[in-house]
């Protein structure tokens, strides 16, 4: 259900953010909200912190802040932990990955240095190259995911939370497909206890989760709470959750550009892109079984776009192809390269080239923090399972069965948006008001 059942429980102590994963991103985030709330730096990025919301018709002039319309929790009331098989804290890890420059972490040293990571429930099995000392032993799956809730209750407990809300922020675990043991949360709970293979460690923080009522969403592109148990355990236990794969870098790009060229009907004959990148999130995705994950959420973005079934002429012969390639020197300081291949008036080709010198965390870490508030947002307004709402924020929307996923930016967002207006008892915005206006009506 992703629309509001109930009034909006309103806001009040701390919030809990939980990432399973406190690498690159998790630290940009945490370091982030840290400085923001010394009024050390700006929250450029983040749609919940800067984007106003039109209410109403135009000629009404109600234009609040998003944060001012709906009762978000203010980030005066975040607090933070973290599982790492890595043992470093906040400020090492930041320090490590060396996203964020020595002047903006030395001043928020203090409280970045407090976020020690909990002992993981970490396998390497699922992210081969990767290991740490950092991890939780226990007879089988079920005791960890056991262990995860209670790493939940304690770590509330420790901050005297009122909720929590987890985004994991986690390595990209190996390509798997639904099982069996994933079909309904009896065979998940069947499936832990005899250590299922098809259970990865990311589905044991999202069980954890949605069993202590904790908002989930999976910013990686593994399967995670994308399947059928755990999406109706969401339902029944009143949880929302989203995923998967934060969009950034490169595939933003995409879902920028693509809708345009269709709005214009500009054919397409090939779309090549690939990405040098060299932080430990490239390290990982330098495994095949890894970048699979990767190449699937990356892949299906221009289909549902373009929709070359309806105009086979502009795409229907589009030639696709994403590449990822490690290379250390770079670190988080990505390189996205599209070369596009596009036609016009009468078949004549054109070429685009986009060259994105991103920071992939930077672009991340606003994706984290709109996450949590909006989840939390959303757990407090009766709203439960897939929110698909959310896609604004996924390189591969997470939808029920049956559902396509949007992928133009512009639709989610307005999506959003509309959302946001309904949870905030407004109408959503149609721009008919404006059509009926300059038609000469009265609207
Ligand atoms: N930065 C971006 O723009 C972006 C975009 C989309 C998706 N992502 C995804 O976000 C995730 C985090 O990216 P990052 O750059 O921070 O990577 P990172 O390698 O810096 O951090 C990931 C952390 O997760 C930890 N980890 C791995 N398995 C774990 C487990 N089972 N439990 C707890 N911790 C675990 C690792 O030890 C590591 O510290 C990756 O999966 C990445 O693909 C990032």
């Amino acid at each position: 259900m992703d629309r509001p059942t109930q009034d909006l429980r309103p806001h009040r102590g701390k919030l809990l953010v939980l990432t399973p994963g406190m690498g690159a991103v998790a630290t940009t985030f945490m370091a982030g909200v840290e400085a923001v709330r010394r009024d050390l730096a700006r929250p450029f990025g983040s749609l919940t912190q800067m984007q106003t919301i039109r209410l109403g018709r135009r000629s009404e002039g109600r234009s609040p802040l998003v944060r001012d319309f709906v009762d978000l929790a203010p980030l005066s009331d975040l607090v933070f932990a973290g599982w790492d098989p890595i043992p470093d804290d906040a400020l090492a890890a930041a320090r490590r990955a060396a996203v964020l420059r020595p002047e903006h972490l030395d001043p928020i040293a203090e409280p970045l240095s407090a976020i020690r990571p909990m002992k993981a429930a970490f396998d390497r099995s699922y992210v081969k190259r990767l290991d740490g000392p950092n991890v939780k032993k226990a007879a089988n799956k079920f005791e960890l995911a056991e262990a995860l809730r209670e790493d939940i209750r304690n770590a509330m407990a420790e901050h005297g939370a009122d909720r929590a809300v987890m985004v994991w922020c986690g390595s990209t675990e190996i390509h798997l497909r639904p099982a069996a043991c994933h079909a309904d949360p009896d065979a998940l709970v069947a499936g832990m206890k005899n250590d299922d293979p098809a259970i990865s460690p990311s589905q044991l923080y999202a069980y954890a989760a949605i069993m202590e009522g904790v908002p989930y969403a999976n910013g990686a592109p593994n399967l995670s709470a994308d399947v059928p148990a755990l999406e109706t355990l969401a339902v029944e236990r009143g949880v929302p959750i989203a995923g998967k794969d934060f969009k950034t870098g490169q595939t933003l790009m995409k879902t920028i550009l693509a809708p345009g060229f269709k709005a214009r009907m500009l054919g397409i004959a090939g779309w090549f892109s690939t990405n040098i990148l060299g932080n430990r999130d490239g390290e990982v995705l330098d495994d095949p079984d890894s970048f699979r994950a990767k190449e699937v959420t990356k892949s299906g973005v221009l289909d549902t776009i373009l929709q070359p079934d309806v105009y086979p002429e502009l795409y229907g012969e589009l030639y696709h192809k994403v590449r990822i390639n490690y290379y250390p020197p770079r670190g988080d300081e990505k390189e996205g390269w599209d070369n596009i291949d596009i036609f016009g008036w009468l078949g004549y080709p054109m070429q685009i080239k986009v060259d994105f010198l991103c920071r992939d965390s930077i672009l991340a870490a606003p994706i984290v923090l709109d996450l949590a508030l909006l989840l939390d947002l959303a757990g407090r307004a009766g709203m439960r399972g897939i929110q698909e709402w959310l896609s604004f924020y996924f390189k591969s929307p997470h939808v029920a069965e049956g559902h396509v996923a949007e992928h133009d930016l512009f639709l989610q967002h307005l999506r959003l948006k509309n959302t946001l207006r309904l949870i905030g008892g407004e109408e959503p915005l149609t721009h008919l008001d404006e059509a009926l206006e300059s038609a000469g009506a009265d609207a």
